[in-house]
């Protein structure tokens, strides 16, 4: 794994890999305490958080690469695990969180035998929700907790204003873009805290999966705006050829050449296109994002 000092109270932790949902990039803050937020290092995580002994481990949301973590913290730390409120459930309860994503999809077993076996789903016992006011302010220093919702039901991301550092979470600036794969995800309330994240004063950008950032933010945010535009507009044109559904799903929102991949990922791929795909002709249905985002019209291509 990779640290790279920030602050002299910010290290980013970046995972040496991030393939098939096994580790996300995280933070630690050294302040009166020790804290990590979402620190799923892979193999390392727990050779890590032994040596570091956090006061308090953070999951910024219930996602695979973000959750799976916080039991590994129990087993090897003292660490208060803090859970944002409203995705306690996930968390918790293995057939809740299986029954809330694949389970409409139909794949609720292949999708429990991947979050058990190959990417280390336990159910965590001993947790502390949190809410966005939450100041975790304790730690000697100012962190700002923001609902940035949408890409789950209570995504958090974290600013530290005194040095106008930002971590993100799975906000989609990223090689990949704004992810919504599940049918708890929330197109509207993704693009309004993209936009909310992108009026922030940041000097610092950093991501659970597109690395730190120093310039160029705005057009960062910009981008990942764009691509859920040209998304909408990509499904759009497609029904108004009269193109199925299906079809759509097939040739790609988010992952095109899907054939080529082997199973299960394959069918996981595809259910999570088609949850992208009911997001985007929902919004049309509603009168597509620019009527609920006049900004969005200004976005350079
Ligand atoms: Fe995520």
């Amino acid at each position: 794994m990779k640290r790279t000092p920030i602050t002299d109270r910010l290290i980013f932790l970046e995972p040496d890999d991030m393939r098939l949902f096994k580790a996300c990039a995280g933070l630690m803050v050294q302040g009166a305490r020790k804290l990590v937020i979402d620190a799923n290092m892979g193999p390392e995580t727990a050779a890590f958080l032994q040596t570091e002994q956090p006061q308090a481990a953070i999951i910024s949301h219930y996602h695979l690469d973000h959750g799976v973590w916080g039991t590994v913290a129990q087993d090897h730390t003292e660490a208060d695990v803090f859970i944002p409120s409203g995705e306690e459930t996930y968390l918790t309860d293995l057939d809740f969180f299986v029954n809330q994503t694949a389970g409409p999809y139909g794949l609720a077993e292949a999708w429990r035998r991947f979050s058990v076996e190959d990417c280390g789903y336990r159910e965590l016992k001993h947790y502390t929700p949190y809410d966005p006011e939450h100041a975790f302010a304790d730690q000697g220093l100012a962190i700002v907790c923001l609902d940035t919702g949408g890409h789950s039901p209570s995504h958090r991301s974290f600013y530290f204003p005194e040095d106008k550092v930002l971590f993100s979470g799975d906000m989609g600036v990223d090689r990949f873009g704004p992810w919504y794969g599940w049918a708890d995800c929330d197109l509207r309330r993704l693009v309004e805290a993209i936009l909310t994240l992108r009026s922030l004063p940041v000097d610092v950008l950093l991501t659970s999966h597109g690395g730190m950032l120093t310039s160029a933010i705005t057009e960062a945010w910009d981008l990942a705006l764009r691509r859920i535009v040209e998304r909408e507009n990509y499904v759009a044109q497609r029904l108004e050829k009269g193109r199925l559904p299906e079809a759509i799903v097939a040739e790609g929102i988010f992952f095109p050449q899907k054939s080529q991949v082997p199973e299960p990922m394959q069918s996981f791929l595809y259910m999570w296109d088609t949850a992208m795909y009911d997001h985007h002709r929902k919004m049309l249905e509603e009168g597509g994002l620019v009527r609920f985002f006049p900004e969005l019209r200004s976005l350079k291509p």
